[in-house]
């Protein structure tokens, strides 16, 4: 029988609890320590609730750091070759090595690392770094402990919780258990003071920064190495914005000498040509690095490679060879050189407003000051007045905290447009 239009059937809703099928399977308890969504989604879903609520607005995301220029014509036209010779029989290829064509790994060795020591066996090819952070923490399993910048790219400590590595969130200092925060903030130039810093076994450190834009120089670089020598620990160094440094600032940890024997470089085609859809990075674990049995780490992450991954994209590769090409490279330093335009941009807006503003010179990012104030505050006004996306500060751990980030990844109009509007409401 068909149901009446227009008459109502009112049902008393049953809860959730009540009908909905559970599974017996107990819920991963280090899921359960993560305290929200990651930031970025969450940033998403309030650029959609107020673009829900003004549907009018032109709203501007400088908010997540995602490229928006379109990748360089040498190096799709490579990618669409090998797509279209995947068409053929001569052409076709299906699983690659796991680590990476070797043509690609040679490449990156002798592009970034010339000189440095570091070989073509020593590149771990993958779908960015991203990913490569949470391979990294399957390689070091539960029983580590991890120091990180604060603030830091949320995904070195939210992998560390869902691998176990830490306690409880304690919301009073806002901090996981067990995690040792390096804080950085300008009253110590964003360079931790390692003397204060207890025994840890993995150290996540980004430089250039992201968030704060800021960038390690040599003399930091050295202390830091020497401070793992003394220690026994592993760095993770995160140089994915290595090609954004203007000054001498080193672009690798491998440029500080005996650093092949205590870190592990991840990188990224992302910011450099536009890859953060097509995806493709690279991981550096030196042979010379040991666990303290004597093991080599890279037959370790060789082996979660080789389990948990099957090699990145036969095309992203492809186009990685053409971005390390002479034609691909100077297009690559143009892409980049506009971002740093757009990042002066920036700078300018917020210094004329009288703001204290870090960062930029060497990064795509802007880390702003606001003394006394909530981040999270400030990127409500930002939004609800300007209609503009930033990312606030504590949203990269408490050191960020009365910061926010304003990435430089946009259309040159979307910049001056929302430089337009934060000085009129800053003014
Ligand atoms: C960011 O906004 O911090 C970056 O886009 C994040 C990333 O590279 O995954």
């Amino acid at each position: 029988p068909g149901r009446m239009p227009g008459v109502c059937r009112c049902v008393s809703a049953p809860s959730a609890e009540e009908t909905a099928f559970k599974t017996k399977v107990a819920r991963n308890a280090n899921m359960a320590k993560l305290q929200a969504g990651y930031l970025f989604p969450e940033l998403a879903r309030r650029r959609s609730a107020h673009m829900s609520k003004y549907p009018d607005a032109k709203v501007i995301s400088l908010g997540i750091g995602d490229t928006t220029e379109p990748i360089p014509d040498d190096i799709t036209s490579a990618m669409a070759m090998r797509a279209h010779s995947l068409g053929t029989f001569e052409g076709y290829s299906g699983y690659g090595a796991e680590q990476g064509d070797k043509k690609l790994r040679a490449n990156i060795a002798l592009t970034y690392y010339k000189d440095l020591g570091i070989e073509e066996t020593d590149i771990f090819v993958s779908d960015g770094a991203k990913c490569d952070i949470s391979r990294l923490q399957l390689l070091f399993g539960s029983q580590v402990k991890m120091a990180v910048q604060d603030p830091s790219y949320p995904a070195y400590v939210d992998s560390s919780v869902i691998m176990g590595q830490t306690g409880l969130f304690q919301k009073d200092i806002e901090k996981y258990a067990n995690i040792e925060y390096m804080r950085c903030v300008p009253e110590n130039d964003f360079f931790p003071d390692l003397s204060s810093i207890s025994q840890a076994d993995v150290i996540y450190f980004c430089s250039p920064n992201n968030p704060t834009g800021s960038t390690a120089t040599r003399d930091q670089l050295t202390q830091l190495v020497q401070f793992a020598k003394d220690n026994g620990s592993i760095i993770v160094f995160d140089s994915a914005y290595a090609m954004y440094i203007s000054d001498d600032s080193p672009r690798s940890i491998y440029e500080i000498p005996g650093a092949k024997e205590v870190a592990i470089e991840i990188s990224s085609f992302s910011k450099y040509a536009g890859f953060t859809g097509v995806r493709l990075g690279w991981t550096v674990v030196p042979k010379e690095l040991l666990f303290a049995d004597g093991f080599p780490v890279a037959k370790d992450f060789n082996r979660i490679v080789s389990t948990c991954f099957n090699g990145a994209s036969n095309i992203a590769q492809a186009g990685g060879l053409a971005c390390l090409s002479p034609a691909g490279l100077k297009a690559m330093q143009n892409t980049i050189n506009f971002y740093k335009e757009n990042t002066k941009i920036i700078v300018d807006t917020f210094t004329s407003l009288g703001f204290n503003v870090y960062g930029g010179k060497n990064a795509p990012y802007v880390w702003v000051q606001f003394p006394g104030r909530s981040s999270w505050d400030v990127f409500t006004e930002i939004l609800e007045k300007g209609h503009v996306v930033i990312t606030p500060g504590s949203g990269f751990g408490p050191g960020g905290e009365s910061f926010i980030r304003v990435s430089a990844f946009g259309h040159r109009e979307n910049i001056l447009e929302a430089a337009k509007r934060i000085k009129q409401l800053y003014q």
